[in-house]
């Protein structure tokens, strides 16, 4: 496998809340409330370089010469269905985001991604984008879903997952080298209907109670 340029969230409490989502015997639930708390750590980390500014704040005792994040502003995109529980994480971080909805499928005839729903914030060119997905499997839906946020003019986005696969790094490194990928674990590969393994099954559905 060539080079692949990701970021691993190792902390310990991610790693922890994952390997309870990866067991079969967490229900819905708990998944749910696992996949936000993940997403919130995650989205910590993913949030370290933002741009900060010099303030002078008055505290009861004095001048503080502190830092504040110099307004730049946010837009979480969820690729559904999964991304969907990872919105509540990020936002108890920045409260003011905004957030796009982006829904694509793969055509079983060609195998390509195809979009069927994408939803974005009007002004999401001057914002700076996290796109979710819990999986980053063969990368299909995550170089689709940043291709139509940059359409939109977007220049910086960030992809931010809990499982993904070399191949699917690659993939989204090959076609967007400037996105910066953010997992809590590389897999060993995938099945032949290109689910992750181990992984954790069918996240949508773990999540949704849909199976
Ligand atoms: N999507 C999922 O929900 N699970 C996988 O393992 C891969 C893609």
């Amino acid at each position: 496998m060539a080079n692949v340029n990701y970021t691993l969230i190792d902390h310990p409490l991610v790693q922890h809340k994952l390997s309870l989502m990866r067991d079969v015997n967490t229900g819905s639930k708990e998944f749910r409330e696992l996949v936000s708390e993940v997403s919130m750590l995650m989205a910590y980390e993913a949030f370290r370089n933002l741009p900060v500014k010099s303030v002078d704040v008055q505290t009861p005792l004095g001048i503080a010469n502190t830092k504040i994040i110099s307004g730049r502003k946010i837009a979480v995109v969820p690729i559904l269905r999964s991304g969907l529980g990872m919105v509540d994480g990020v936002l108890s971080l920045v409260p003011a985001a905004k957030i796009g909805h982006i829904g694509t499928f793969r055509d079983p005839e060609t195998t390509s991604t195809v979009e069927y729903y994408c939803k974005l914030p009007h002004d999401i060119d001057t914002r700076d984008v996290i796109i979710a997905d819990m999986m980053l499997a063969t990368g299909g839906a995550a170089s689709e879903a940043i291709r139509l946020v940059k359409a939109h003019g977007t220049k910086n986005i960030k992809f931010m997952c809990m499982i993904a696969t070399e191949d699917g790094i690659a993939a989204v490194n090959a076609a967007h080298p400037d996105v910066e990928i953010y997992c809590a674990a590389v897999d060993e590969g995938m099945n032949e209907n290109l689910y992750i393994v181990p992984g954790l099954g069918d996240a949508g559905d773990r999540m949704f109670g849909t199976k």
